[in-house]
């Protein structure tokens, strides 16, 4: 009898009669927990809802259900025409033109291993599974103020003002639509390009005229919406997030635990249209959203892009807890100066990017199995509004370890990043790989894609299931995804057929 998992997603361990067998056990364990974890973990989420596509059984040679394949141009709606936005809109159009390459990009420039290391099967993520191609790209977008992506990206000043240039027509077309937008939920910032409505149903029923109007002007076969807006105030789910019908009637109400970013979910989900969540804001993290999401197939995911500090934290921590080393403080402070700086130095901002960033450790590290070793954590996170950088932050971490016999040890890192920079290949893999989710049958009926937690500081589970944090777990479990999705064998490092 192998381990099991319980509902809630818990392991319970097999009792072994002898230490050789206990230790043959975990050898053979270790190496296949990763690979039957993504399809375990669909069954569960299919389960725990009611569960109607789960064909998720570990599978050696089927296809798993049908990707219909990409055809037709894919429109990607983002509320929040700001620094992340139009690096990545200007970046996609920048390789289009062959100015420059797609870099960081794991759909782009990223490859599978498919059979045995001997086999020499290796081919790109994009010739593998039908993804829309960049040429099929077409975009719109959400803000408070009425800059123009050309506008907005000059502003931002993250790409280069020759670049710029050179993408100026294409990026000048791209105009903001109205924002749905409450000065209350992000105190640091106030524009004219808002709509207006009685309630926010009626708010609601606009973007929904956006979303249809963008379509059928645009010609796009299908739509995505990815949030690249600000972040907003700290909130926690009440009673008017537990369904749609309790939704529904509090947004009739205008009832003001109704953040707007909710309000674009809602009506992208009532459209059948997915949506990604690149901000700590709770937006689709809510019962409300999955019970859309699964209801109308329109998958979700989220929060947060993990671009700088957060991405060096989920590549440090596991390779501490690898080698049983302890830890007992971590302190990261940024400075940044764009407007998500700003932004973030309101404190409710603050508040909602703070929780995001503190849940990593502790999922990592699991001090309730190695309580000698993470049992005691100092953990603390700053961000530091610091006008001179502008998108060019400066992440840095002091970290303080222990080793054998308890002596201590420091690791000092000084992440000289761009943020923006690190952020766009995120969209752009975000985008691609959930309009995939949307054209597979297994994978559109689930609500949330746990198989992206690669790029999320704080990534969306089934209820009752712990997140998956450490960069190469997630990492496995998305390819493994997409080796499962094609009838592929699940990649396991077990590697003992090597030595027959
Ligand atoms: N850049 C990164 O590395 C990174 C990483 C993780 C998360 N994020 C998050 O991504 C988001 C975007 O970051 P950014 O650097 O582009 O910020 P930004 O301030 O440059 O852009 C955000 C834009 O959203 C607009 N906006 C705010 N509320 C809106 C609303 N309700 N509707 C439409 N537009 C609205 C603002 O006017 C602004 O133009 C932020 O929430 C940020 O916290 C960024």
């Amino acid at each position: 009898m192998a381990d099991w998992w319980d509902a809630d997603g818990r392991r319970h361990r097999k009792q072994f009669s002898n230490a050789p067998a206990a230790r043959e056990h975990e050898h053979r364990e270790t190496a296949l927990a990763h690979a039957e974890r993504a399809s375990r973990e669909m069954k569960l989420a299919a389960r725990s809802s009611g569960g109607k596509k789960a064909r998720a059984e570990t599978n050696h040679g089927t296809n798993h259900g049908t990707m219909e394949p990409a055809k037709g141009k894919l429109g990607v709606m983002i509320p929040g025409m700001g620094a992340v936005a139009t690096t990545f809109v200007a970046g996609v159009e920048a390789i289009r033109k062959g100015l420059a390459k797609p870099i960081g990009s794991l759909t782009q420039m990223g490859t599978v291993r498919l059979g045995k290391r001997t086999d020499g099967r290796s081919p790109k993520v994009k010739e593998f599974v039908p993804l829309a191609g960049l040429d099929d790209l077409v975009f719109t977008g959400w803000d408070i103020f009425e800059d123009n992506m050309y506008e907005a990206a000059s502003n931002a000043g993250v790409l280069d003002y020759r670049l710029l240039e050179q993408l100026k027509p294409f990026l000048s077309s791209v105009k903001p639509r109205a924002a749905v937008f409450d000065h209350n939920y992000v105190k640091k910032i106030d524009g004219p390009n808002v709509k207006k409505g009685k309630t926010k149903m009626d708010l609601a029923e606009q973007l929904r005229d956006d979303m249809r109007d963008f379509k059928k002007t645009s010609g796009a076969s299908r739509l995505i919406t990815m949030w690249c807006g600000s972040t907003e105030s700290y909130i926690e789910p009440t009673e008017a997030h537990q369904s749609v019908k309790a939704f529904e009637k509090a947004m009739r109400e205008n009832d003001e635990m109704i953040a707007p970013s909710m309000i674009y979910a809602y009506a992208s989900l009532m459209e059948g249209v997915p949506f990604a969540n690149g901000a700590p804001n709770l937006t689709v993290d809510l019962p409300v959203m999955l019970e859309l999401s699964r209801k109308n197939e329109a998958p979700i995911c989220g929060k947060d892009f993990k671009t700088g500090q957060t991405l060096m934290k989920t590549v440090l921590a596991p390779a501490f807890k690898a080698r049983l080393l302890g830890l007992s403080g971590w302190y990261s402070t940024n400075i940044l100066g764009n407007r998500d700086g700003e932004v973030l130095d309101d404190p409710g901002s603050f508040k909602t990017k703070e929780e995001s960033k503190l849940g990593v450790l502790e999922h990592i590290l699991q001090p309730g199995l190695y309580p000698e070793l993470y049992g005691n954590i100092f953990h603390k996170v700053r961000i530091n509004y610091y006008p001179p950088r502008g998108d060019n932050k400066e992440g840095w971490d002091n970290i303080d370890i222990f080793g054998w016999l308890g002596y201590p040890m420091q690791i000092k890192v000084d992440f000289l990043c761009r943020d923006s920079i690190l952020a766009a290949p995120i969209v752009l893999d975000l985008v691609l790989f959930l309009d995939l989710a949307k054209r597979c049958s297994e994978l559109r009926g689930l609500g949330i894609q746990e198989w992206l937690s690669f790029y999320f500081k704080s990534p969306m589970t089934a209820p009752g299931l712990y997140p998956e944090h450490d960069l190469f777990i997630q990492l496995m479990k998305l390819k493994n995804t997409l080796r499962h999705l094609k009838g592929e064998e699940l990649i396991t490092h077990l590697g003992l057929e090597y030595y027959d």
